[in-house]
């Protein structure tokens, strides 16, 4: 079904010169749009035409052109690639019978060598002329195959000139439009470069496939037994021979270049198979079968990237109901900051790395792909296992394009340590959100180091780090207390000669010293400093995810606040360095109990077991600030529902998080009617204090697509007078997939829809 919304075609008279497939399926479909008036046709055979009447796809048609050109409005040239030159020289001729602002185009495959025929024909590409290309077909060919859906949501690339009329390209692409196709456009170079990729070399690997083993097999006896794989392969190997003989004719160059790039790659192929290297063939069929499946999922609109980025632009609002109890028992997803370092850590030991507990966020699996476009073999994520096959510390190689990571501050700041040393270029990029975030913080010490780093304006993102630089420890003493500033270093300090020392102002998390202890890798700690020596090697360890501790913090929160709940959060990581929130909580009042602590990998864990209790107003200690750096969206809202007034000072680093938190969380509470004064570092928030009825209102939150924000003001609608809608809500997929499964498991009452209309 056509997602995208036909819209009628103004020309009078349309000629379609050349009824095959591509040209009788534009027919048929202007036909289904309900296009008016006259659409001719111009073809060498006549019993074509007569099938194209027959069908009702066209008015009439004659073999010669001079017969059906005059007062004809818009010419479309769907003749083979190499009949385009003899087909325009005659049109030159007889232009002057058309329409006076007739609009000609044309679907040819391969753009260069049509544009030339133009320059032969007209003496240059006229500004009436609008080259284009549908990229739709089938390996069906002539008009009885005529389809009108064949361009419903498929692209048409038109290859517009600087000085084409923009009234001709208007009129082009509302002609496509009709027929339900996506119009983009591009420069003819890159659309036959592109093509080349993507088309041409696919249909000549097919047919040469075909024929070398119908060759071998004089009886075809072989395609007896060729089954579902071989049919998958070789379908568009019954394509049109004419046609693409042209097309190789005509985009010979673009088709050479990716023939070489094809064919280094079967080389490589081909000595791992000889080699009997698994790993190196790993390596190639998992990146190819995980970018099968992305692409798939992008024309499915099905797997978690394609939803991602539908959601980022469909936009997603939470509505949550006022009121209900918080009861059960539940495992929230694997700790985000664990997640990112175990694929790190895995890629560049040696051996395999086995994890559990992995996030499948979009945070921790944009790491996995990055390392997955560095040539590392990961297998999963399935249900939380990921397989780690480790390169070494000097064995990732480097990607072809720029490493996207996401929403993920963490990741980058953790990626530009460890690129810095590594011998190629690399950049990297993220989301809008990442953007906007400060990266002087890591791009100077590195540069200390003897990283070179380009970053955007203001030490922006994307970054470039330049590859092949010889890196020295430092003694580094950080400006603000950062787990991920200190991470990046030591992860630097891994390719540095010497030691490298971070000092830390306070306490940050410690999940990178740990594990690489962990893989054997020695790091030393002396009060607020800690080192390690640059030139040694990690070795794959199992590692054991467990749950996040900041995702279990919406749900401790939602039952401190909420009369009658009693909760169970089982595994919950509760490293020291992390547990800021439960010592805030207590504080505070909560009856929060830790039972069940063990170890797990090399990181203490616990059930964690809450019931409600009234909570009072407190004055926040500095000291645990960084240990509860990002679950103050949900203090917050504690802080809302306690008796008495909350104070927070020295956090302003949560003005550079997702969003500006402490402005975000101010506008929000402000918008539920929550009395709130807001500092540089902090805020002071009055508590409702009811210990029954509701502490605040409802209201309208923008989350200002921040994940933790939407959450916070999620579960403040426990205790809220009315409904709290909250606008963006996509991206708390990067750090919390099945959030609004559990809260509704748990029992908050919460609605999904879609926030494009009317927001
Ligand atoms: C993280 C460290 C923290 C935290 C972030 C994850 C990490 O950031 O906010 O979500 O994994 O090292 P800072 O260290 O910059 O405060």
């Amino acid at each position: 079904m056509a997602s995208l919304v036909k819209q009628p075609v103004a020309e009078s008279r349309i000629l379609i010169v050349g009824l095959g497939l591509i040209g009788g399926s534009l027919a048929a479909a202007l036909r289904d749009a309900g296009f008016r008036g006259a659409i001719l046709s111009c073809d060498p055979d006549p019993d074509e035409i007569a099938r194209g009447i027959e069908m009702g796809l066209i008015d009439g048609g004659d073999t010669r052109l001079e017969n059906v050109i005059d007062d004809v409005s818009l010419v479309v040239l769907a003749v083979p690639v190499l009949a385009m030159r003899g087909v325009m020289g005659e049109l030159a001729g007889l232009l002057a019978r058309a329409a006076p602002e007739v609009v000609i185009t044309d679907v040819g495959s391969t753009k260069a060598a049509i544009r030339d025929c133009a320059i032969a024909a007209f003496g240059r590409v006229p500004p009436n002329l609008v080259l284009g290309h549908p990229i739709a077909g089938s390996e069906k060919s002539g008009v009885a195959a005529a389809n009108p859906e064949l361009y419903v949501d498929h692209k048409v690339i038109l290859t517009p000139e600087p000085d084409t009329d923009p009234a001709a390209l208007a009129r082009v692409r509302a002609l496509w439009a009709a027929c339900g196709a996506e119009v983009l456009e591009m420069d003819v170079a890159r659309h036959d470069q592109v093509l080349a990729r993507t088309s041409h070399l696919p249909h000549l690997l097919a047919f040469s496939l075909v024929d070398t083993l119908a060759r071998q097999d004089e009886r075809l006896e072989i395609f007896r037994y060729a089954a579902g794989g071989f049919r998958d392969f070789t379908r568009i190997a019954g394509s049109d021979p004419v046609m693409w003989r042209d097309i190789f004719t005509a985009n010979r160059d673009a088709v050479l270049a990716s023939l070489d790039d094809f064919e280094a790659g079967v080389a490589r192929l081909r000595d791992a198979v000889e080699r009997g290297d698994g790993d190196a063939m790993l390596a190639t069929f998992d990146r190819a079968s995980h970018a099968r499946h992305y692409f798939e999922s992008l024309l499915n609109k099905t797997s978690y990237q394609a939803e991602y980025q539908m959601q980022q632009q469909g936009k997603l609002r939470y509505r949550v109901s006022p009121g209900g109890a918080v009861v059960g028992r539940i495992r929230v997803p694997g700790d985000k900051s664990i997640s990112h370092r175990s694929i790190m850590l895995g890629a560049l030991a040696e051996g395999v790395t086995e994890i559990k507990g992995f996030l499948e966020g979009e945070d921790s699996l944009a790491t996995l792909q990055a390392f997955r476009e560095m040539g590392v073999a990961i297998e999963g994520p399935h249900q939380g296992r990921v397989t780690v096959h480790g390169v070494g510390m000097h064995g990732l190689k480097a990607p072809s394009g720029p490493l996207y990571v996401g929403n993920a501050g963490t990741a980058m700041r953790l990626f530009a340590g460890l690129l810095a040393g590594q011998s190629f270029d690399t950049e990297l990029t993220g989301d809008t959100s990442l953007t906007k975030r400060p990266m002087n913080r890591v791009a100077d010490p590195l540069r200390l180091m003897g990283a070179e780093i380009d970053t955007a304006e203001g030490g922006r993102p994307p970054l470039h780090l330049h590859g092949g630089r010889a890196l020295k420890g430092i003694t580094y003493d950080m400006p603000m207390a950062s787990a991920q500033v200190k991470s990046c270093l030591l992860l630097a300090g891994l390719y540095a000669e010497g030691e490298t020392r971070v000092r830390e102002p306070a306490p940050t998390r410690d999940h990178t010293e740990r594990m690489l202890t962990g893989f054997g890798y020695a790091v030393h700690r002396e009060d607020d400093t800690c080192w390690l020596e640059g030139g040694g090697k990690l070795t794959a360890a199992p590692i054991d995810v467990p749950s996040d501790i900041s995702s279990a913090t919406f749900f401790l929160v939602a039952a401190a606040i909420t009369p009658g709940s009693d909760l169970v959060l089982e595994h919950v990581g509760i490293n020291p360095t992390r547990i800021g929130v439960i010592n805030i909580l207590q504080l505070m009042g909560a009856d929060l109990r830790l039972t069940n602590e063990r170890e797990v990998g090399g990181e203490p864990v616990a059930d964690l077991h809450i019931r409600y209790a009234p909570l009072k107003g407190i004055e926040i200690p500095v000291d645990q600030v960084p240990l509860a750096i990002d679950e103050f969206p949900a203090l917050f809202i504690a802080a809302a529902n306690a008796e008495g007034t909350t104070r927070l000072r020295g956090a302003e680093e949560l003005r550079v998080k997702e969003s500006d938190r402490l402005q975000a969380m101010a506008d929000g509470l402000a918008a539920i009617g929550v009395e709130h004064t807001l500092y540089p570092d902090g805020i002071d928030i009055v508590g409702g204090g009811n210990v029954e009825g509701p502490n605040y209102g409802g209201g309208r939150i923008d989350s200002l697509e921040d994940h933790r924000i939407a959450m916070a003001f999620a579960i403040a609608a426990l205790r809220a007078s009315g409904e709290i809608i909250i606008d963006d809500c996509a991206n708390v997929a990067t750090s919390f997939p099945g959030f609004v499964d559990l809260a509704r498991k748990v029992g908050l009452t919460l609605q999904e829809e879609s926030n494009e209309e009317g927001a």
